[in-house]
């Protein structure tokens, strides 16, 4: 990637750069790949909610899969139609089911009975009625880090296999939800298909199960989950959308007219970010010497919590490659971004990249040690 190191001069870092034309190119590649007009994107906000971000997703026409009460409002604020945004999360609140049933969202992912009686209250009060997808846990081993992945049995997302027919005939007994799909989703930074290859002939299983009890659906939702190259993102800057879609376009049997939902957020905003932070010191020690920089895990927290990999370059130098651990200024030993990083001869002031840090990443910094949070800058 060619970093614009005009535009950075002056600019305090930490801070997120945005390659907006990679994004757009992302998107446009995201589009194409899509099979037919019954596939439909709703962007997972919870990776990234910048607003230039945001912003092209808008025009790329996808919609939002929000995760709480505060996306629901930026997906609004940011001009999104209300009828294209999902809702979920294990935990959603009364003001926040309120306030969707108010903006008039298009589905609630609906993760357990419990929810579902409170949703349907709500929705008698405010006299309207809840479309709901009920999220199924279909077990399934995604293979990727262990916080990561959410659709194994013993997960508190969905609905348990075996509870799922008393939830439908609740559903279909409380006067003010309506039953509209099945939402699925098996964990994230999932870098080969099989495990969706598996999720289609679950959930196969599952609607023909279901249809001998007269239950249909208008959509199925398959969530997100699609993983990114963190090792090379200049060679892949861009996820194979088109083998990903093609998995379940070969594997799912929709019913005619039913609709096909995906929820991917790392996928599209991944690579076109990176953390741009400075060396404060280069520090000897006897038999490691150490890149300081002025970011740290508040500003992206991957590495430390999942033992994250992201490349690192130095955008200042081109000298003689040496060793570095490259840490933060954090009083925490897990603010590391990478031991033995191999970099060209990193001087105090040289600038980093931080690579593919677009998901995940601004969106997670906090405000530990009473830091400032990142800025951003676009182009
Ligand atoms: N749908 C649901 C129900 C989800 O739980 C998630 C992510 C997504 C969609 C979007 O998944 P994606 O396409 O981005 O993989 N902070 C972690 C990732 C947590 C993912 C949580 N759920 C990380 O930095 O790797």
């Amino acid at each position: 990637m060619d970093f614009p190191l005009d535009l950075f001069h002056g600019t305090k870092t930490p801070f997120y750069y945005y390659d907006l034309a990679l994004l757009r190119q992302t998107l446009e590649c995201l589009n194409n790949a899509l099979p037919s007009s019954l596939y439909k994107v709703h962007y997972a906000m919870k990776a990234n909610a910048n607003p230039a971000i945001l912003e092209e997703i808008k025009a790329a026409g996808l919609g939002i899969d929000a995760v709480s009460g505060g996306e629901i409002n930026a997906a609004v604020e940011a001009g999104f139609d209300p009828s294209k945004i999902v809702f979920a999360g294990v935990g959603k609140s009364d003001e926040e089911i309120e306030l969707a049933l108010k903006v008039g969202i298009g589905t609630f992912n609906v993760e357990s009975l419990e929810e579902l009686e409170v949703i349907s209250d709500i929705a008698s009060r405010l006299g309207c009625t809840a479309r709901v997808a009920l999220r199924v846990n279909p077990n399934i081993d995604a293979h990727t880090h262990h916080y990561i992945t959410t659709g194994l049995a013993e997960n508190k997302f969905g609905i348990n296999l075996e509870l799922l027919d008393s939830v439908i005939d609740k559903c279909i007994s409380l006067p003010s939800v309506q039953l509209t799909g099945l939402h699925f989703h098996i964990g994230s930074q999932i870098t080969d298909n099989t495990p969706f290859g598996i999720l289609c002939e679950r959930i196969n299983a599952l609607q023909t199960e279901l249809e001998q009890r007269g239950i249909c659906f208008k959509t199925i939702n398959v969530g997100g989950g699609l993983g990114i190259d963190y090792d090379n993102p200049d060679k892949n800057p861009i996820p194979d959308f088109k083998s990903y879609f093609n998995t379940f376009a070969e594997k799912i049997e929709l019913r005619p007219g039913q609709e096909l939902h995906f929820e991917l957020g790392r996928a599209v905003v991944a690579q076109c970010g990176s953390l741009i932070t400075r060396v404060l010191y280069v520090k000897k020690g006897i038999v490691k010497q150490f890149a300081i920089v002025d970011a740290g895990m508040t500003d992206l927290i991957r590495p430390a919590l999942y033992q994250a990999y992201h490349k690192i370059e130095n955008i200042s130098s081109d000298g003689v490659p040496e060793k570095y651990d490259v840490v933060g200024p954090i009083c925490e030993s897990s603010d590391v971004f990478q031991e033995d990083a191999v970099l060209p001869k990193v001087s105090r002031g040289d600038l980093l990249a931080i690579r593919s840090a677009g998901a995940y990443g601004e969106i997670m910094a906090s405000r530990y040690n009473l830091r400032q949070l990142p800025g951003s800058v676009c182009r």
